[in-house]
């Protein structure tokens, strides 16, 4: 019993290029620094200056700027030591919205500590905010403020308001905690507070002076990468991350390719892909000239 041997190699041969395929493509794609969104194409496309901690390289971004994907269904970001949902980036004006991370996705969300923007040399809110402040657990209270329904224990009551507009009363004597939260600007005196925390509040990023020739190398087809830590390692600088390779501004920039710092993958994915394939052609062919000799005999009679 035997296989005809044309056959059989030719399919060893288009599986070979099949398994080349499936490992070559992730790697190369990665390593081009691709947008990507982690809700199957409904969600929020992420791209640079923000990266994916795990499928990119870190020169795909911004420093502090890597999210990662949680459950097919949040884009995370974590700020501060706080982990936020991103719900929405505006690439043209810099600025995007983030809403608290809950993973327990609980219909009531309790913000138990205040959020600063810490060490963020990068983002700062927007003034499409407002600061509310929210009161926990009051067993004293005003009766003519709506409290929030969700957080009623016994006779407990929690309340939330405009900073700039909280009502007079000894709110820190009556109430357990109290926190200050962001949110996004609402109609004036009708506050849902967990709607508020539920759609986030805004904020925008600076853009680096290394990074003004980003919109010049997309024009030509590269994708915007960034590195911090150069040779004297201190250092950040622009790149533009090329089919052939990483140029200084674009893609087109002559003399300009550096490949000191990480592998050209694509060329490389190439180079090897090529070399199998040309040798794989070549036993396929020796085979088949081997195969045709073994068979001729039993023909001729
Ligand atoms: C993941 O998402 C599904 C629905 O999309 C939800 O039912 C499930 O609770 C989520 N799991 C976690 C850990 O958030
Ligand atoms: C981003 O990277 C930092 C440092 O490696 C890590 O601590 C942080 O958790 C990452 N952020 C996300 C959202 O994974
Ligand atoms: C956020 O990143 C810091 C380091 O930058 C890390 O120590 C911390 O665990 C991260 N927090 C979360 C919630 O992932
Ligand atoms: C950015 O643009 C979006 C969409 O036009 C808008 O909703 C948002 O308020 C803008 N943000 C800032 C800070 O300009
Ligand atoms: C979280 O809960 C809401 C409803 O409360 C639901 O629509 C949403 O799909 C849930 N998300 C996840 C990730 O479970
Ligand atoms: C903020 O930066 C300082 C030094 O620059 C560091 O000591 C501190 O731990 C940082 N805090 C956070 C929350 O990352
Ligand atoms: C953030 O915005 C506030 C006003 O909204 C401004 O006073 C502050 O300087 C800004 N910080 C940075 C780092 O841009
Ligand atoms: C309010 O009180 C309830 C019941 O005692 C407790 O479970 C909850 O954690 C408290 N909330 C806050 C924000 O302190
Ligand atoms: C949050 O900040 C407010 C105002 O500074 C303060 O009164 C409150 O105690 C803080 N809350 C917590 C949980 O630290
Ligand atoms: C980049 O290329 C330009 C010409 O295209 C040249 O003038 C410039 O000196 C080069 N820069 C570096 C750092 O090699």
């Amino acid at each position: 019993m035997h296989l005809p041997c044309p056959v059989l190699l030719r399919s060893m041969a288009s599986s070979l290029a099949c398994l080349l395929l499936i490992t070559l493509l992730p790697t190369s794609s990665n390593a081009f620094c691709a947008s990507f969104d982690c809700i199957s194409g409904t969600g929020t496309t992420i791209s640079y200056p923000f990266w994916h901690q795990t499928q990119h390289s870190e020169y795909c971004g911004y420093p502090g700027f890597n999210v990662t994907c949680h459950n097919q269904s949040s884009t995370l970001i974590n700020l501060s030591n706080n982990l936020f949902r991103i719900r929405n980036v505006n690439y043209a004006n810099n600025s995007l919205v983030i809403a608290f991370y809950d993973p327990k996705n609980s219909s009531c969300p309790r913000i138990s500590h205040n959020f600063t923007l810490l060490n963020s040399s990068l983002f700062n809110y927007t003034t499409n905010n407002e600061m509310l402040h929210s009161f926990y657990n009051c067993t004293l209270y005003p009766p003519s403020h709506a409290s929030i329904p969700c957080l009623q224990y016994n006779a407990k009551r929690s309340f939330a308001f405009p900073l700039r507009n909280t009502p007079e009363f000894d709110w820190n004597r009556y109430c357990e905690s109290n926190v200050i939260v962001p949110a996004i600007q609402k109609a004036a005196g009708n506050y849902d507070f967990v709607r508020s925390i539920e759609e986030g509040f805004e904020l925008t990023w600076q853009q680096p002076p290394e990074d003004a020739a980003c919109a010049s190398c997309e024009v030509t087809s590269g994708f915007c990468g960034f590195r911090t830590g150069g040779i004297d390692d201190n250092t950040t600088s622009f790149l533009c991350i090329c089919s052939d390779g990483q140029h200084l501004a674009k893609c087109q920039d002559e003399g300009n390719v550096s490949t000191a710092f990480g592998p050209n993958y694509v060329a490389i994915g190439a180079l090897i892909f090529g070399s199998l394939f040309v040798l794989a052609t070549a036993f396929y062919l020796i085979q088949k000239r081997r195969c045709v000799t073994l068979y001729a005999p039993v023909s001729q009679h």
